[in-house]
């Protein structure tokens, strides 16, 4: 039986967060540049047979409940509803979730519901079309819309639209993209920018902070505080006189690591206790060089256990982790 997962701080760690693919086919401009990165080579991914055994083990040993697929653009992941299957399958099956740009859902979502699949939250920053092609450098809002209504549709519910608003580029669609989401029936969050980008270019001052977010949405809706759920990173209001929920993700400015519950493992298999940890455990390594799970299990809790107070955004000694957001997972 699972004995908790818990680190030096007392924080109990019960979701994991698994990069599928450091790849995506998009090129956000706050995420990656225009060329694409290094891509890991397939044969340093974690197999479907090997992720299986790791999300069996962690939640039959260590507590996990939630998994959240992840990428680069998870969907890119091949077979991935086979996949999502075998995860949804095992004995203490987790609850299964993903986060995608919404690109391939409109083709998958019927598919990743019937093979067990929970929930979806995608990442939308604009409504208006060139300045959609002009964020992620390719034409594809259509095709997220789409993928937002199948996933609606496939009773991926709630689904969540995830937008990281930057002075400047989308600011001024705070509201619009409220709106949308309370007139679709979906969850809106606004995300504070973090300085997770491959090029290094995050700048505190192009950051849309927690306040001014919720004072743009304050000039149209009038929202009423809702207790936070568990420990998860959004904060939520309810618009008054609905049942629609707006969420704010202010990682920068209100952080949230003392609550923090989640581990993450990278498309190539090596386990961050952080999202801006500083080393990476090598579970591929264990798994390839014949290890038991004892082994893994005992890397494993290793690793929570030198897992550090949370990040300093801001302080002087901040250092951006080596991988971006995109190989680490989001
Ligand atoms: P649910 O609440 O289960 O729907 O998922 P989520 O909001 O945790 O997941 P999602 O992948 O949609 O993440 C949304 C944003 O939360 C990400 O873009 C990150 O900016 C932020 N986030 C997620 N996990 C962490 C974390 O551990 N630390 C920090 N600082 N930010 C995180
Ligand atoms: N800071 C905060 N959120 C980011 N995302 C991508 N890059 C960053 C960043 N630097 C968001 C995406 C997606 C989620 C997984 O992370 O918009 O919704
Ligand atoms: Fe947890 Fe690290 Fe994210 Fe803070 S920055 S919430 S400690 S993963």
């Amino acid at each position: 039986t699972a004995s908790p997962l818990t680190d030096r701080l007392g924080r109990v760690h019960t979701d994991l967060r698994v990069s599928l693919t450091d790849r995506c086919n998009l090129r956000c401009t706050y995420c990656m540049p225009e060329q694409g990165l290094d891509w890991l080579p397939r044969p340093e991914l974690l197999t479907d047979d090997e992720l299986v055994r790791l999300v069996a083990l962690a939640t039959s040993r260590l507590g996990i409940r939630t998994v959240r697929l992840t990428g680069g653009e998870p969907l890119l992941r091949r077979g991935l509803p086979g996949l999502v299957a075998r995860l949804a399958a095992l004995p203490n099956a987790p609850e299964l979730s993903i986060t995608t740009n919404g690109v391939g859902l409109a083709r998958s979502a019927a598919a990743l519901r019937e093979a067990g699949l929970r929930r979806v939250n995608v990442s939308l920053d604009t409504l208006r079309p060139e300045r959609f092609a002009a964020i992620t450098r390719r034409d594809r809002l259509q095709d997220v819309l789409l993928g937002l209504a199948a996933a609606q549709l496939a009773g991926l519910a709630p689904v969540k639209v995830n937008a990281v608003p930057v002075r400047g580029v989308n600011d001024d669609e705070i509201a619009e993209l409220a709106a949308f989401a309370v007139e679709h029936g979906y969850r809106m969050r606004f995300i504070e920018s973090m300085p997770l980008d491959a090029q290094g270019a995050w700048d505190r001052a192009r950051m849309v902070t927690a306040d001014e977010i919720l004072a743009r949405l304050g000039e149209r809706f009038e929202l009423a505080p809702l207790p936070r759920e568990g420990n998860a990173p959004a904060e939520e209001w309810r618009v008054v006189g609905t049942d629609a929920v707006i969420g704010v993700i202010a990682s920068v400015t209100r952080p949230f690591c003392g609550g923090c519950d989640r581990v993450r493992l990278t498309a190539d298999g090596q386990l961050r206790n952080c999202l801006f940890a500083a080393t990476e455990s090598d579970l591929r390594a264990l798994l390839r060089g014949g290890a038991d799970d004892d082994a893994v299990e005992a890397a494993w809790r290793d690793s929570i256990a030198g897992k550090g107070p949370g990040h300093a955004i801001g302080s002087a000694d901040f250092r951006q982790p080596d991988r971006p957001m995109s190989a680490i997972g989001g």
